[in-house]
């Protein structure tokens, strides 16, 4: 987004009475009591002193001098295989040449053109000297006159950043001289926002994600993110800890912003087990996650899925799920097919909701068996989502992370008569043609049954799209959402009056932190934290355009969207790389942040609910009566009648009921005349309970 797009000259400085009621006396000038102490959020005990806490491997590496680990000059090609055939199966590897045209069919759309991004959009900041930027100085950065914003409070305050670190949060701070000052005044002061789920220049479908770790966290920024969370997907087959290196080596060579990764668990042995504890304790993984789709590539069945919801449990790790069922896909897309439905249309026929809600009720189920926390990531309809919300009812450790497509746009536009822009909303699990599937979904985020947002950013240029134009099933899955997401949730949560700038922040920025283990470093403003902070204009407005927008991708899902919610600012590391809209990011300045293990957030109750929940048995004396023999098949001998034989000692031939009664389909008589209560004594009275009352009766015979 251009600062010449932006509608930011539409926003005045707010006098009092004009700010809305949430954010009383934002930006006054009235003097302010002068408060001794640093901050008024107290000091954060857990936050750390270095921005980024090192690996065991790095800390190594760092004290042997070496600068980086794990990122070789040469970026490293994706690997992949030949695209399958078959058109009910989706080919996950990344290798088919990219030159298919998508101008077909009768209603064609004006064809975007993205705009080009320079490989350096600013001069990299280690190009300046400390102490000569605008004779400030570089590392020393003071927010002053805004609203800081938490997700438990929002007060108006400096913030003092010194060296990516939060110093000091509090009014008429002391600040060095020469310190660099950006005017927040009229603002909210917010955490920066965590993305939970990106795919950036993902191997998929033949082809690679078009936004790259480059355009995709540039992109990020320039809305107001400045983490986003990746997935290293390996193929079937394939090291977890290889696929890991890779994703590793193409990120930090890009990214603009800070990242961390997700593993998926794509198949199933001992040596996967085995990596996903490498991976947690050697490498800053604290999350798998599992296919329940991708039928024939990266799709597990229920078996292997409890063995790696067990594994990550004895780890302390998150199991993630993708839950569709992906043997009914397969099955309805070849019925689709046959009957020549090949458009988008198809792509969501063959996985309705209820496709959805089937596999996120499984997970549920299977997770809790083995009491492992669940998160379920791009949660898409209503009904995936009450099952989340049921569940959490029910007490299972379930969380459900909506994404700024399911939040902003609908399924609708898989009918859209030009296949471009139908093809260009295919993801999955789809978006659901119910049109307030949105609304429904940001209540459910608001009231807190859904806890994070992500974007599942997988972004695809027409001419990829185009690899599906015959055949719903080989469109590549993915859309866009890391610019905008920070902007639709403001607008269509926090506009619409179902969530205020607190729980804002919470789904946007902090939940994620707490859930995957980064907090207070990222998702809270308070001194100790990583000055990861965006100057919000909570009153300018913009709409939102594949022409103006930052990423590579020639579509947006958001297309003419009117957006209030505007970064004006982004302090990334404490470096201002987004300055009244304008971007002045630099490749590689982002940096990989390990989420630790057994999260408090998460497993904080396991331990206990395990202890309380632990199955016992019942002490009782030894059953010292008749057992029957039974014969070398283990069954019992029956006549060919189907009668029992003559000298078996009992004629039950079903079991007793679940609560020990004698089953009633069964003969109460046997053919020597026994019948089986001979051997009980008769009683002289009955108890009844009578069904209404309650009251006992004694004495009464029938
Ligand atoms: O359509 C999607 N979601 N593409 C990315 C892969 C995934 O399933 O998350
Ligand atoms: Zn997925
Ligand atoms: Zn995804």
């Amino acid at each position: 987004m251009s600062s010449g797009s932006r509608r930011a000259s539409q926003f005045q400085q707010e006098k009092e009475e004009d700010v809305p009621q949430w954010i009383p006396g934002l930006g006054n000038d009235k003097p302010k009591p002068r408060t001794l102490g640093t901050s008024f959020f107290g000091y954060v005990p857990d936050a750390f002193c270095e921005k980024t806490p090192f690996l065991p491997s790095e800390k190594q590496a760092k004290e042997a001098g070496e600068e980086k680990v794990d990122q070789p000059e040469e970026e490293v090609a994706a690997p992949g295989s030949e695209h399958s055939d078959q058109a009910d199966s989706i080919d996950t590897s990344g290798q088919r040449d990219m030159d298919a045209s998508s101008d077909e069919g009768v209603v064609t759309e004006e064809v975007v053109v993205p705009r080009r991004v320079r490989a350096r959009d600013a001069e990299p900041w280690d190009a300046h000297t400390p102490d000569t930027v605008d004779g400030s100085a570089q590392n020393r950065l003071l927010i002053k006159g805004g609203r800081v914003v938490n997700d438990d409070m929002m007060q108006d305050a400096d913030v003092y950043i010194e060296d990516g670190i939060i110093k000091q949060v509090g009014l008429n701070l002391h600040t060095p001289g020469g310190t660099r000052v950006v005017e927040a005044k009229g603002h909210l002061v917010i955490p920066g926002g965590i993305d939970t789920h990106t795919h950036m220049q993902l191997p998929f479908m033949g082809t690679f994600a078009v936004d790259d770790f480059y355009t995709g966290t540039r992109a990020a920024l320039a809305g107001g993110t400045t983490m986003i969370m990746d997935f290293a997907l390996p193929q079937r087959g394939e090291s977890l800890v290889e696929a890991y290196h890779r994703w590793r080596t193409w990120a930090d060579a890009k990214v603009c912003c800070d990242y961390a990764l997700h593993v998926g668990v794509t198949w199933w042995s001992d040596k996967v087990g085995e990596e996903m504890q490498e991976l947690t304790e050697e490498n800053g993984i604290n999350s798998f996650k599992m296919f329940m789709a991708y039928k024939d590539t990266w799709q597990l069945g229920d078996e292997d899925l409890l063995k790696s919801f067990k594994r990550c449990k004895e780890i302390g790790a998150l199991a993630q799920v993708h839950a569709e069922n992906g043997d009914i896909i397969k099955e309805n897309s070849r019925k689709m097919l046959a009957l020549g439905i090949t458009g988008p249309e198809g792509h969501e026929m063959c996985r309705s909701e209820e496709v959805e809600a089937e596999a996120t009720n499984r997970a549920c189920v299977l997770a809790n068996q083995v009491g492992c926390p669940l998160y379920i990531v791009h949660v898409m309809s209503k009904s995936a989502a009450d099952v989340v919300s049921s569940k959490r009812k029910q007490g299972h450790i379930v969380f459900g992370e909506p994404i700024a497509a399911s939040l902003g746009t609908n399924g609708t536009h898989y009918w859209h008569k030009c296949w471009r822009h139908a093809a260009a909303h295919v993801m999955g699990p789809p978006l659901r043609p119910d049109p307030d599937t949105p609304r429904y979904l940001m209540d459910l985020l608001a009231n807190g049954d859904l806890q994070t947002t992500g974007t599942d950013n997988c972004t695809f240029s027409a001419s990829q799209k185009a690899l599906g134009k015959d055949d719903f099933t080989k469109i590549p899955n993915g859309v866009n959402g890391v610019e905008d997401r920070m902007s639709v949730i403001w607008e269509k949560g926090v506009v619409s009056g179902k969530m205020d700038p607190c729980r804002f922040v919470a789904v946007t920025s902090t939940n994620a932190a707490k859930v995957f283990n980064i907090y207070p470093k990222k998702g809270r403003i308070a001194v100790g934290s990583d000055a990861d902070i965006v100057v919000w204009n909570p009153h300018a407005t913009r709409v939102i355009s594949a022409k103006t927008h930052h990423q590579a991708v020639d579509f947006n899902i958001f297309e003419g969207m009117e957006v209030h919610g505007i970064a004006d600012y982004v302090i990334c590391h404490g470096r201002v790389v987004v300055e009244e809209g304008e971007v002045r990011a630099v490749s590689g300045m982002g940096k990989f942040v390990p989420t630790p293990s057994h999260c408090p957030h998460v497993y904080g109750r396991v331990q206990e609910r395990d202890r309380t929940n632990a199955p016992c048995k019942v002490e009782r004396a030894p059953y010292d009566g008749p057992v029957t023999q039974l014969n070398g098949q283990g069954r019992v001998p029956v006549q060919e009648s189907g009668i029992m034989a003559a000298n078996q000692e009992t004629f039950y031939t079903r079991g007793p009921t679940r609560s020990g009664g004698v089953n009633l389909h069964d003969s109460s008589f046997h053919v020597s005349g026994w019948q089986r209560d001979d051997d009980v004594r008769p009683r002289t009275s009955i108890r009844l309970v009578s069904p209404h009352s309650g009251t006992s009766l004694q004495g009464i015979f029938w």
